[in-house]
């Protein structure tokens, strides 16, 4: 792996990072000081807030988002939606050091000439990664904006060589019950049924907005965020966008996602973001930026129509949510 002087850019973000992890510090000292607690707890909550320790990536700038404002690490990597961990939004963060995301290896095969299976090593060492900030918009009508680092997957997949009879991919998360809590054997109600899979038509899996990630904020994605490698695909409500991936399979048939498996009323295979067309539950014209107050106004695939609209132009998108 290559190790790395921090970019520039990076600095004020972690400034923020490091001095909210040093105010958490402060809390667990001044309670260990008044002996509240025994050493072991503040031990291991410590070793909660801090998570795995992350390396800094090399990586190209790019001009993906320019002008977006970022939300802060700390809001990326503390709100989120883990279903192998939790159902609370906050137990990924306090969780997720169970998960080891390195060695790793993801596996590519189906409809493809040349099957592979890919190390992180090959992706840190073999492909450019570079910086792209996406915007990422969650069904539940949340959206943060974040600096995530990867690869785009057209390169990958293109390594594979697709044959003719691909027509869809297809993304599976691990299953081990040591790593992930909630796949426990035995356990009579999983949050979800696993693996989590997740898929793509062709062409949106080659469309140049389509991203593998291993990074966010200059470092390795943290586990909660989906470590080691991530699939983010911004004008798709989040869902599509899986983590852990150990998984891609070229396939004919248009797989069956985990959300449209647990309940096709609400949720498709497409998910495009479309503030034109509500969830049966709730609207989906606006959403919350983490950390604001206010709603915006969610705009048609998340902003990047003028990208990824065509794929799109002869579809009843209130019929294929
Ligand atoms: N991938 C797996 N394996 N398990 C999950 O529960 N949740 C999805 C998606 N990928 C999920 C997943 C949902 S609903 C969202 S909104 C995003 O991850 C959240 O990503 P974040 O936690 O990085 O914000």
């Amino acid at each position: 792996m290559t190790i790395i002087k921090k970019p520039d850019w990076y600095i004020s973000e972690n400034e923020v990072t490091d001095e909210a992890l040093f105010n958490k510090r402060r809390n667990f000292l001044k309670l260990g000081a008044a002996a509240l607690v025994s050493s072991s707890v503040i031990a291991e909550k410590l070793a909660a807030v801090e998570n795995v320790k992350r390396e800094s990536l090399k990586f190209q700038k790019t001009t993906f988002g320019k002008g977006l404002e970022l939300n802060s690490y700390d809001q990326a990597s503390t709100y989120n939606n883990f279903y192998e961990f939790s159902t609370s939004k906050s137990d990924p963060a306090k969780m997720a050091h169970t998960l080891k995301p390195n060695p790793w290896d993801v596996e590519i095969l189906g409809e493809v000439e040349n099957p592979m299976v890919i190390s992180l090593e090959d992706i840190y060492n073999s492909y450019p990664l570079e910086e792209r900030i996406y915007r990422f918009r969650c069904v539940e009508g949340w959206s943060m904006v974040v600096p995530w680092i990867g690869v785009t997957l057209s390169h990958i997949l293109q390594k594979a060589k697709p044959t003719s009879k691909a027509k869809y991919v297809k993304f599976t998360t691990l299953v081990d019950p040591k790593q992930f809590p909630d796949q426990k054997a035995g356990k009579l109600f999983p949050n979800i049924p696993y693996p989590y899979v997740e898929g793509l038509r062709m062409d949106e899996a080659m469309n140049e907005l389509t991203f593998m990630s291993v990074g966010m904020y200059g470092k390795m994605l943290p586990n909660q965020n989906g470590a080691p490698i991530r699939l983010v695909v911004p004008w798709k409500y989040g869902f599509k966008s899986i983590k852990s991936i150990v998984s891609i399979e070229l396939v004919e048939e248009e797989p069956l996602n985990t959300w449209k498996m647990i309940n096709d009323l609400e949720y498709g295979f497409y998910a495009n973001v479309n503030p034109n067309v509500d969830h049966p539950r709730w609207s989906q014209a606006k959403e919350r930026k983490l950390g604001s107050f206010f709603k915006t106004e969610t705009l048609m695939f998340n902003g990047y129509e003028k990208e990824v609209g065509h794929m799109y132009k002869d579809m009843d998108l209130r019929r294929y949510i």
